[in-house]
C-alpha cells in the first residue's frame, strides 16, 4: 500500500494527536498494533504481525513501512474504531486487499473487493511473457480473457502505450469493478470492457490473447486457504473436474480465431496439458515459463514459430528454467514439487 499523497509520518502523527485531545480513550498506536496481531493469531492468520502493520497503516494513511515511527502515537477515537473494524474483518479471514481495499500489480495500485479475485504475483509474470510476445510478434491489440479487476489489461495498458486492450469477463459485476480501475488509471481511451463468455463475439484478429481464468479443480475449492474458498468470488477459482474446463474452450474459440498469439496462466501440473491444448488449436511451439518459485505457470505460443534456440518441428513444448519436462504425475529428481503441485498459486498461500 502506499502512503496518501503528501501525507508525512509527523503529520500523521500530528493528527492522531489532535484525536486523542478531542477525548476519545488514550491507546497508543504500538498497543493497538499489538493487540491487533494477537487477536490475528487467534483467528489463525498466517502472518498477524505483517497483516497488523498494514491496516494500521491503512488506517494512518501511511506505508506500512513507516508505522513502526509511530508507536508512540496516540490513536484518535475514530482512528481506533476504524482498525478495530480492520482487525475485526481480518479476523474473519477476509483478505488484507479486501480490507483496504486496495492491491499493488507491477507499477500499479488497484482497487479490489470482493466481485473479483485479488490479482497474484505469480501473473506478473503473464504481464512479462506477454510484453515479450508482442515484440516477436509485432501485435498491436491484447485481448484479456477473464479480465477481473482489470489487472492484466492496465498493466499492458500502462506499460505499452499504443497498444489497444480489450478486457473481457463473463461476469457483470467483475466488469464493473475493471472498469472503475480503468477510469481511475486513466486508461479509458485505451482499454475496452467487454462482457463475453471466453473470447465469443470478440474480434481477435492479429490480437495476443492472454488470459488468466480460472483453473483450481472444483474438488479442490474446499482445500483452499478460507482467505481464498470463504471471499474470492467462485467464477474466478472453479476450473471444473480438471481445472481446465473453461481453458480448453477458451483455446478451442482462440484456435478458431486469427488471433497472432496466446499465453495462459495456469497451475504447475496443468501446464504440459495446456501447452497440448494449444498445439492442437493450431500453436506449435508452445514455450513454458516458470515463475519465481521455479514452477511452470504461463503456457505461450505464437501462430509463427518465435525465436527460440532448440525447438525442432512437432517437439514437445519447451519448458524454460529450472521446471522439470518430465510427464505429469511422475516425481523425478526435481521432487514432486512441480508435477505434483495442483495449488493454484505459486506459494499456495492464501492472499493477504
Ligand atoms: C482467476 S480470475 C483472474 C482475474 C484477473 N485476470 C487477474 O489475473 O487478476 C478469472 C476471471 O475469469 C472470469 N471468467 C470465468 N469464466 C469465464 C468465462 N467463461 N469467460 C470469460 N471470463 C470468465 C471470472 O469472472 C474471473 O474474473
Amino acid at each position: 500500500m502506499t502512503a496518501a499523497p503528501g501525507r508525512t509520518a509527523a503529520a500523521a502523527r500530528r493528527t492522531a494527536g489532535r484525536g486523542a485531545a478531542q477525548g476519545g480513550g488514550r491507546i497508543l498506536a504500538a498497543d493497538a498494533r499489538y493487540a491487533a496481531a494477537a487477536r490475528l493469531r487467534r483467528a489463525g492468520v498466517a502472518s498477524p504481525a505483517l497483516d497488523a502493520n498494514v491496516l494500521l497503516g491503512h488506517v494512518l494513511g501511511v506505508d506500512p513501512a513507516d508505522v513502526p515511527l509511530w508507536r508512540n502515537a496516540v490513536l484518535s477515537p475514530a482512528q481506533r474504531r476504524a482498525f478495530d473494524a480492520a482487525a475485526a474483518r481480518r479476523a474473519q479471514r477476509e483478505p488484507v486487499a479486501y480490507v483496504t481495499g486496495r492491491r499493488a500489480f507491477r507499477n500499479l495500485t488497484l482497487q479490489v473487493d470482493r466481485r473479483v479475485l485479488i490479482p497474484r504475483p505469480e501473473s506478473e509474470l503473464l504481464v512479462e511473457v506477454c510484453l515479450r510476445l508482442l515484440d516477436e510478434t509485432a501485435s498491436r491489440l491484447v485481448v484479456d480473457v477473464g479480465a477481473g479487476s482489470g489487472a492484466l489489461a492496465c498493466a499492458m495498458a500502462q506499460e505499452r502505450p499504443g497498444l489497444r486492450v480489450c478486457a473481457a469477463d463473463v461476469s457483470r459485476p467483475a466488469l464493473r469493478a475493471a472498469a472503475a480501475n480503468v477510469r481511475r488509471l486513466g486508461l479509458s481511451d485505451r482499454i475496452r470492457l467487454c462482457r463475453a463468455d471466453g473470447v465469443r463475439g470478440l474480434d481477435l484478429d492479429g490480437a495476443l490473447v492472454l488470459a488468466n481464468l480460472p483453473y483450481v479443480p472444483s474438488d479442490l475449492l474446499p482445500d483452499l486457504a478460507p482467505e481464498v474458498s470463504r471471499w474470492e468470488p467462485r467464477l474466478a477459482l472453479d476450473g471444473g473436474a480438471d481445472g481446465l474446463h473453461v481453458i480448453r474452450r477458451v483455446i478451442a474459440q482462440v484456435g478458431r480465431s486469427r488471433a497472432r498469439a496466446a499465453a495462459f496462466e495456469c497451475a504447475p501440473d496443468q501446464a504440459r496439458r495446456v501447452a497440448a491444448l494449444l498445439q492442437s488449436a493450431g500453436f506449435p511451439h508452445p514455450i513454458v515459463h516458470p515463475d519465481l518459485a521455479a514452477c511452470p505457470r504461463v503456457v505461450a505460443a505464437a501462430r509463427l514459430r518465435m525465436p527460440s534456440p532448440c525447438q525442432g518441428e512437432g517437439s514437445p513444448p519447451l519448458f524454460l528454467g529450472d521446471a522439470p519436462a518430465r510427464p505429469e504425475g511422475s516425481h523425478g529428481p526435481a521432487g514432486p514439487r512441480a508435477a505434483g503441485t495442483a495449488r493454484p498459486f505459486a506459494s499456495g498461500r492464501a492472499p493477504r
